[in-house]
């Protein structure tokens, strides 16, 4: 086995790591690091140049660590041996988060390795994913991107994404069929009060609505606009990714409403929205370090599925510890917050061990690449988080969720959406 890399482009014209894989027999697979923007202190490390090119974020120096130093240590190995190459990455790091050799570097290198796998066997991806995974393949059910706020639109809105879950659809086309009628007649209504329609980081709208009830309020409008039971069919998710508003006081200033929220006021705030609004799911509704408030969140919204994205940041210890103090009950899944393949799959165990849902997530910054839909049938079971239904980023996967449904596989439907 040989691996080559080389610096490519992502969603927002950033660099990144693309690594490919040839095997002896030939054999090629390659696959790239998607980024984040509201990302999450426990995350491995993103190793950027900080150089004058791309204003630092170059990664002229996570590709030459693919092509040397990993490439040297995992030549050696078998393409079908995800562990021993994902674990021999690690060690040849030899730190905690990866921020030696960059989790971007080995992140490319497992992802590509994993493809490699399935070419060697003759298998679709997302079966060789469900082998190593040990789960029951299925369709997931998506939560896509309709409103963007936060990070990923210049913090148009205090709130980050505004989704629409297609809870009483029966297949995955049906899903996203009605995904995109939701999407248009919200641009629609976006258009109808005179605000822009123009794309936010994800391919969602941005408003720039001052508060989450108007934002609410369109979501529900552009629902029944599209000739569907808001609630019933589809239902609404957040994520107020809080770890990217907190302040030096633990505080959540929402800064187009001027106002500053407390944990206990931020709380009291959500259980609002979800007494008045058909939300179902809610994703870091406080920040990543507040494990003194999560049990009170999770005690006051029951009921509800609460995710943690930046509070876990894909590490199965994270996710331990909140298993133990009953926080949460969901887990978001995002590949380069872990940095390897077995290390996801690790924390998509873990989860479930706990009983704990799990969403697979694309990042804000993302490529061409569609890994990610086969993860997500892979793991069973669950739900898919990719962004808006535009842009080749975000369709890339959605399309590729289509081919893959003409497998006939089980539709997962509501049956991963927790409380399980
Ligand atoms: P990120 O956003 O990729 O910018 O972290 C996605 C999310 O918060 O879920
Ligand atoms: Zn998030």
């Amino acid at each position: 086995m040989t691996v080559h890399a080389r610096q490519i482009l992502d969603s927002r014209g950033r660099p990144t790591v693309e690594a490919e894989v040839t095997l002896a027999n030939g054999g090629q697979a390659r696959a790239s690091s998607p980024s984040g923007a509201s990302t999450g202190k426990a995350e491995a490390v993103e190793l950027r140049d900080g150089r004058a090119e791309a204003e630092g974020l170059g990664v002229r120096d996570a590709v030459a660590n693919v092509k040397g130093e990993i490439a040297n240590a995992v030549c050696g190995l078998d393409a079908l041996d995800q562990q021993a190459i994902d674990d021999t990455m690690l060690a040849l790091d030899g730190t905690a988060n990866l921020s030696r050799l960059g989790g971007n570097a080995t992140l490319a290198v497992s992802l590509a390795v994993l493809r490699a796998g399935a070419a060697a066997r003759g298998e679709p991806l997302w079966r060789r994913v469900s082998e190593l995974a040990g789960a029951e393949p299925s369709m997931p059910l998506p939560m896509v991107n309709i409103l963007s706020g936060g990070l990923h639109a210049g913090r148009g809105m205090d709130v980050q994404d505004f989704l629409a879950i297609p809870v009483g659809a029966g297949s995955y086309s049906e899903a996203l069929d009605w995904i995109c009628r939701v999407r248009a007649e919200a641009a629609r209504c976006c258009a109808a009060l005179g605000l822009p329609t123009l794309l936010a980081d994800e391919g969602g709208l941005s408003p720039g609505f001052e508060n989450a009830e108007q934002a609410l309020d369109l979501m529900v409008d552009a629902i029944g606009r599209a000739g569907l039971r808001a609630g019933d069919d589809v239902a609404i998710t957040l994520d107020i990714a809080s770890s990217s508003l907190v302040d030096a006081e633990g505080n959540y200033p929402f800064s187009r409403q001027g106002r500053v929220y407390s944990s206990a006021e931020m709380i009291e705030m959500q259980a609002r929205w979800v007494a008045r609004y058909p939300i179902v799911s809610i994703e870091d509704g406080l920040g990543e370090d507040d494990w003194a408030n999560w049990p009170e969140m999770t005690r006051r919204l029951p009921g509800i599925q609460l995710v943690g994205d930046d509070l876990f940041a894909t590490q199965p210890g994270r996710i331990a510890r909140a298993i133990d103090a009953d926080i949460c009950n969901a887990a978001l899944i995002k590949v380069n917050q872990n940095g390897t393949v077995s290390g996801t799959l690790d924390s998509v165990r873990k989860a479930r061990e706990g009983g704990y849902a799990i969403v697979v997530s694309a990042r804000s910054g993302e490529t061409e690449d569609d890994y990610l839909a086969d993860l997500a049938v892979g793991c069973g079971g669950g739900q898919i988080k990719v962004g808006s239904v535009r842009t080749s980023d975000r369709l890339a996967k959605y399309n590729q969720l289509l081919r893959i449904e003409e497998a006939g596989l089980p539709w997962a439907g509501t049956s991963g959406l927790a409380p399980l």
